[in-house]
């Protein structure tokens, strides 16, 4: 039987809406805002065996109908990661994971720490400051022009490019179009000039990976950057603006990582598990009919993984509402199996650095709103603030 899902209360109240959906089932039929049917799993149990299933597909191409909605990014941009199946994801992830190394990442501390001090230094002091726009936001973008090596003069356009993208706001898609062509037109230039002339960054990293003698396509590695700044930008603004949050929500936890007998890293994980700012993972196509949990989806069926419900299910997680850094949580934040996110180890370092810069440089740290009146982003797809007002 199908049900409607994709209402305003999944927006505003998501770990509400989920929890019943659970209490009802693992697994819903249902159709999409713009109609398209869908089957949206809500346990952890059958969460994590579909995120590793081989029998569904990321390939659109696996779809029974085709529609716009959340399809990922335009034509030409889409030969990459996360719109792909083995063998050619084996053979593309394995070209990027060899410029994308735990050394490399290793390596940007301290250019994260001192970036994450400049944006401090610049912030006003006192009440009233949205942590948002002086430092969450900001952040993460200066991070992701480093690692590609976008030249300090170029960034401010690259910014606006991706606000733009990002932007919800209607009728915005006009302006869209126009950025993403300049993006794309700029993309193609900066990979020229590093073929020609390469830097230290993960670009020239990614133009160099070779495989015996296939290397990465023009398109594959324009297609892969975009790929690494819609996955690895807003993502990682909102798990610095919630890890954050939630600090400020719990006190005694905050003064339990100033005295050190907290770690910001667990505090970090727990942030992933109870509000991760990716809530409903890329979605997948049936590649047979398949049977999960008693409901048959058909061959193309549309399959939305939702990460949020999963890392919340009271089977996995007891007392899933409370904010406890000391479980061990196996979240699935960053997915499962062979899609399990590339950025994992940057997006931890970032709101680590974040976060430690910011209690270093803010004694007085706390926020300057209820926290009932705490505004969220009214999306399925993204979980995190619009604005976090603290004094500091
Ligand atoms: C808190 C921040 C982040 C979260 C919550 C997150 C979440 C995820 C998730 C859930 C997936 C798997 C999607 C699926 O299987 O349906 C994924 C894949 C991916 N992520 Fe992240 N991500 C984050 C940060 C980043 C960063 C910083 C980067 C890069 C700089 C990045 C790059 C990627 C890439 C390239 C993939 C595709 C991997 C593949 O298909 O093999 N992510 N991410």
């Amino acid at each position: 039987m199908t049900i409607p899902i994709f209402d305003d209360a999944l927006m505003t109240d998501p770990h509400g809406r989920y929890a019943q959906l659970r209490g009802a089932g693992p697994i819903h039929e249902t159709t999409t805002p713009d109609g398209e049917a869908v089957w949206v799993i809500t346990s952890y149990a059958e969460a994590r065996a579909a995120l590793a299933d081989p029998r569904l597909s990321l390939n659109k191409a696996n779809a029974r109908t085709r529609n716009s909605y959340q399809s990922s990014m335009p034509p030409e941009l889409d030969a990459h990661l996360l719109n792909m199946d083995p063998p050619d994801h084996t053979r593309l992830r394995r070209l990027v994971s060899k410029a994308f190394t735990p050394r490399r990442m290793a390596d940007l501390r301290p250019r994260i720490e001192t970036l994450a001090d400049e944006l401090l230094d610049a912030a006003p002091a006192g009440p009233n400051i949205d942590l948002m726009d002086v430092l969450a936001n900001p952040l993460p973008m200066n991070v992701i022009c480093e690692l590609l090596g976008i030249p300090a003069d170029r960034r401010r356009d690259f910014r606006e490019w991706t606000n733009t993208l990002l932007s919800p706001a209607p009728g915005a898609a006009m302006d869209s179009r126009t950025a993403m062509r300049s993006m794309y037109r700029y993309l193609v230039e900066i990979i020229r000039a590093k073929r020609e002339e390469p830097t230290d960054d993960l670009l020239s990293a990614m133009i160099q990976a070779r495989d015996e003698h296939d290397g990465l396509t023009e398109s594959e590695l324009v297609s892969v950057t975009f790929l690494i700044l819609f996955a690895g930008y807003d993502n990682a603004v909102h798990l610095i603006g919630n890890t954050i949050t939630a600090l400020l929500l719990h006190p005694e936890q905050l003064d339990a990582v100033r005295h050190g007998t907290l770690a910001i890293r667990d505090v970090i994980e727990e942030t992933l598990r109870a509000d991760p700012p990716f809530p409903l993972g890329v979605r997948r196509f049936a590649l047979e009919d398949l049977t999960i949990a008693g409901t048959v989806v058909p061959a193309g069926g549309r399959i939305w993984i939702s990460i949020i419900s999963a890392n919340s299910d009271e089977a996995q997680f007891p007392s899933p509402r409370t904010f406890d850094p000391t479980r061990t949580p196996a979240h699935l934040a960053f997915g499962h199996g062979i899609h399990y996110c590339l950025g994992a180890p940057l997006a931890r370092l970032e709101a680590e650095i974040a976060v430690e810069t910011l209690l270093r440089r803010s004694p007085e740290l706390r926020m300057t709103v209820a926290c009932e009146d705490v505004q969220w982003w009214p999306s399925f797809h993204k979980h995190g603030l619009r604005s976090l007002p603290i004094s500091r």
